[in-house]
């Protein structure tokens, strides 16, 4: 193995802190919430859900962009693994005040009534800062979904939404605009001087290497590691199961991974690019993308889940696999041995299975550029808009001559054990008009072509409309001239 340290650094309170795993006897499955509440002097972050729900631990992580400015983003602490936060800086509730002088944020909070009990307020102004630093307009429906991610029990959402519509309307520069220097200086000294993280003993091993060619390393010689990128999925079996995970993998320091590159006819997304940096990024020539990464979790789940993870997770009810399988995108896995590449309607081979080999990991997921006159569209259905699991989805392409259906693909989650395709109901309307009374009769096909599970987000019976009625949705929404 390359040479590695067994202590992380990283930014608090304007100072660098190193913490010894080894030495001061810390599990690095150790949430970022938890750590902070043992401080003395941070526990405005709560634990409300332990799953990413309520947004009450939601602290700031300042970090290097690429380019190598400050990037603030709201996460959430009770979901993030210590060693994550290796290089970056912290900010809590507690950091916003400066000198006895409260922050704008918190002073319009104070102006506008808009904390009773106060238990959800620390999550709701952390949540705020990345938006007041950004300083973009933002209206009431666009403060509501930021917001998402944060739920008050006792204010009331309309003096939250006032009060921070009225700061982030007139943002002014806060104590950290002076800093920034400074802490960039130290953030570029901590990554300049960092090596591999690597920590061993009470029964855990948790590694966090610097670069790919390590990553695949490593990999190829310890086929018992659980890989995690941005843990959204795997810190529930810690802070909901209790498990001891045994051996991490933990991709989230890799830069390679992080890409983002566009060719002529095709894009290439690196696995491990936070959901939030990929929606700015596709919204042009693949809206539906986005749109379905506008509707994923809320923005502090976005600002860590990835693409790589959503697809290896390989839920039926996963968000992302329908569209990529309607863009017919195509998941690169790479080991020590090369590279291969594999449509991503074969990447599932069945409940939460893939094809991934032992030693592989995704490293891109290609979308080519969809062809002339081809319309793709994706629909979630779920209990609520935001911030929910999909009880059933549906992705779909469509290409017609005439009104003649020349190509058509249909897929659902919620439908069966993995995403599918409803093959028989796509094989109705090929070389069909695309009408009221074809798509009707596909929908008699389509509710005999699956057998879905009831289940507390639905029943079957309610599942098997659904999907037919998004059928109707689609072709109801082509013919009203929205095509992309
Ligand atoms: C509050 C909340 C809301 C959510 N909302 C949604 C939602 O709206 N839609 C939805 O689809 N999901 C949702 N999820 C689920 C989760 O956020 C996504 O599945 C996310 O994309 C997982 O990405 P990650 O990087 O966090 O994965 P991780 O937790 O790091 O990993 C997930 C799986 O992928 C594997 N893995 C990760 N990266 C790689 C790689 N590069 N190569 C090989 N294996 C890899 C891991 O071993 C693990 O098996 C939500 C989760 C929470 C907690
Ligand atoms: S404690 Fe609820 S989101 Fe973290
Ligand atoms: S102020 Fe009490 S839960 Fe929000």
């Amino acid at each position: 193995m390359e040479e590695s340290q067994s202590y992380i650094e990283f930014i608090l309170d304007g100072n660098v802190c190193r913490l010894d795993f080894h030495a001061e006897g810390v599990s690095p499955t150790t949430t970022l919430l938890k750590y902070l509440r043992s401080l003395p002097n941070h526990k405005g972050a709560k634990e409300g859900c332990a799953e990413g729900d309520c947004g009450a631990c939601t602290v700031v992580l300042a970090e290097l962009s690429q380019g190598g400015n400050l990037q603030y983003k709201a996460v959430n602490s009770c979901l993030i693994f210590l060693p994550v936060v290796h290089g970056k800086q912290i900010i809590t509730i507690e950091n916003l005040e400066k000198d006895g002088r409260l922050h704008p944020i918190q002073l319009a909070y104070y102006d506008h009534h808009a904390s009773q009990c106060g238990y959800c307020t620390p999550g709701f102004i952390m949540t705020t800062f990345p938006l007041y630093k950004s300083a973009i307009k933002l209206d009431d429906e666009k403060i509501r979904h930021e917001l998402a991610g944060n739920l008050c029990r006792c204010t009331g959402y309309k003096p939250i939404i006032d009060a921070t519509k009225s700061t982030c309307s007139n943002p002014t520069k806060d104590h950290f605009s002076e800093e920034e220097g400074s802490i960039k200086k130290l953030l570029n000294e901590i990554k300049n001087n960092s090596k591999g993280i690597y920590i061993s003993g009470n029964g855990q091993v948790y590694y966090s290497p610097k670069s790919l060619a390590d990553v695949l390393k490593y990999r190829a010689e310890n086929s018992d590691t659980l890989i995690i990128s941005g843990a959204t999925d795997i810190a529930l079996q810690v802070t909901k199961k209790h498990e001891k995970l045994a051996h991490i993998l933990d991709l989230s320091q890799i830069s390679e991974l992080k890409s983002f590159q566009k060719k002529q006819n095709e894009i290439s997304i690196g696995s491990g690019l936070p959901l939030s940096e990929i929606k700015d990024l596709v919204k042009e020539e693949f809206p539906v993308l986005a749109e379905m990464l506008h509707w994923f979790g809320s923005t502090q789940i976005r600002n860590l889940a990835t693409l790589g993870g959503n697809i290896v997770s390989a839920s039926p009810i996963g968000d992302s696999l329908p569209v990529l399988m309607a863009y017919k995108a195509q998941i690169v896995l790479q080991s020590v041995d090369g590279e291969r590449i594999v449509p991503v309607e074969n990447f599932i081979s069945g409940y939460r299975k893939t094809v991934l080999a032992e030693n592989e990991i995704v490293t891109r997921i290609i979308i080519p550029k969809t062809g002339e006159g081809i319309i793709v569209r994706f629909y979630k259905n779920s209990k609520r808009n935001d911030l929910d699991i999909s009880s059933v989805s549906a992705a779909f392409r469509v290409k017609l001559n005439q009104n003649k259906i020349v190509d058509i693909a249909i897929y659902y989650g919620g439908m069966a054990a993995t995403p599918v395709k409803a093959i028989k109901t796509e094989a109705s309307l090929f070389n069909n008009e695309w009408n009221k009374k074809t798509v009707e009769e596909a929908i008699l096909i389509l509710s005999e072509e699956f057998k879905p599970i009831s289940d507390a987000r639905a029943e079957a019976a309610g599942r098997r409309i659904m999907a037919g009625n998004l059928l109707l949705k689609f072709w109801f929404d082509t013919t009203k001239n929205h095509h992309r």
